[in-house]
């Protein structure tokens, strides 16, 4: 295993250092991505609830690659949860990417008051995953309670939980569970970016001093640094930046070595306060809002 390539649960080999396009709008989405492409990043991570996922079809395939060079992942939003509607789920995805088989489809969220309903929609993922429709599964934003619940009602361990880790939110016990039960940690908002806005308060890890000496004695930016601690831990990260310059810096990431105690520095800097919503409070009638079809 390298720090650029990580291994998923069932030999499936991913990327580490993924593309991500939250909240990138569907009209920014294709140049922003075919920028990524041209950088080198060759995992992409989008979701059905983004409403961007045809511009990352349409730049992938513009960019000329073979289908096999390029690692998609995708998420069911919860209103696609249930069985027949996650297995439908799956072809919408698909067919906005413009693709027959998706590498990594992961679940978006946890419903807590409807765990049987997540339950029904993970069964189609297995069942995607047995078709080789799908190479990997996986879920995100699930807690320790959710997996627990999962792997106790599931077949397939997930490969993947996509959760917000970033220095000033690390979520260790989630990650304790993943690494004790076979699960990568995918950290979304990886550099922080959920902190740069914060009302009132506009602490960001950008401009954490600890974070800016370490990127001061390696020569290199705050957001490498953050990425770094990211691989060097073994997860997986997927920045997100519409900007070019910003997509290749978040790319530079793999000619320096963060010592032992620089990791250490950063793992002491979590706050333990979440940047996105409460797990634990996702519900249809709050967040539910239609797919449309593809
Ligand atoms: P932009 O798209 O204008 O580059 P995260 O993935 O941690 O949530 O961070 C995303 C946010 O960080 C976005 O606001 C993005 O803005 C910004 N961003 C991405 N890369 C960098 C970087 N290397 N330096 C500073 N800001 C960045």
């Amino acid at each position: 295993m390298t720090i650029r390539e990580l291994t998923l649960n069932n030999g499936v080999e991913m990327p580490a250092l993924g593309f991500g396009v939250f909240q990138t709008p569907p009209e920014e989405t294709r140049a922003a991505v075919e920028a990524a492409l041209s950088t080198g990043y060759r995992h992409i991570d989008t979701a059905a609830a983004y409403g961007n996922e045809r511009g990352v079809g349409e730049a992938f395939r513009k960019s000329g690659l073979d289908r096999a060079d390029v690692f998609l992942e995708t998420k069911i939003w919860i209103s696609d949860y249930g069985y027949d509607q996650t297995l439908h789920g799956f072809d919408k995805s698909a067919g906005k990417l413009g693709v027959d088989q998706i590498d990594l489809l992961i679940l978006h969220q946890a419903l807590p008051s409807e765990f049987d309903k997540t339950l029904e929609a993970y069964r189609a993922l297995e069942t995607l995953l047995a078709d080789g429709k799908v190479r990997a599964i996986g879920v995100s934003n699930f807690m320790v309670d959710h997996l627990t619940t999962l792997l106790d009602r599931a077949t397939v361990v997930p490969a993947v939980n996509q959760i917000e880790v970033h220095p000033y939110f690390t979520q260790r016990e989630v990650q304790a569970f993943g690494v004790a039960h076979g699960i990568l940690t995918q950290a979304w908002s990886p550099i922080g970016g959920i902190t740069f806005y914060r009302d009132g308060e506009h602490r960001s890890t950008l401009q954490d001093p600890v974070i800016g000496e370490i990127a001061k004695a390696h020569g290199k930016t705050p957001a490498q640094v953050m990425l770094r601690w990211h691989l060097q831990q073994g997860r997986s990260a997927i920045p997100k930046s519409t900007n070019p310059q910003r997509i290749a810096e978040n790319f530079d990431v793999f000619d320096f070595e963060l010592t032992g105690e620089q990791l250490v520095a950063i793992d002491g800097l979590d706050t333990g306060r979440r940047g996105g919503p409460e797990p634990a409070d996702i519900t249809l009638e709050s967040f539910g809002r239609p797919i449309p079809e593809a």
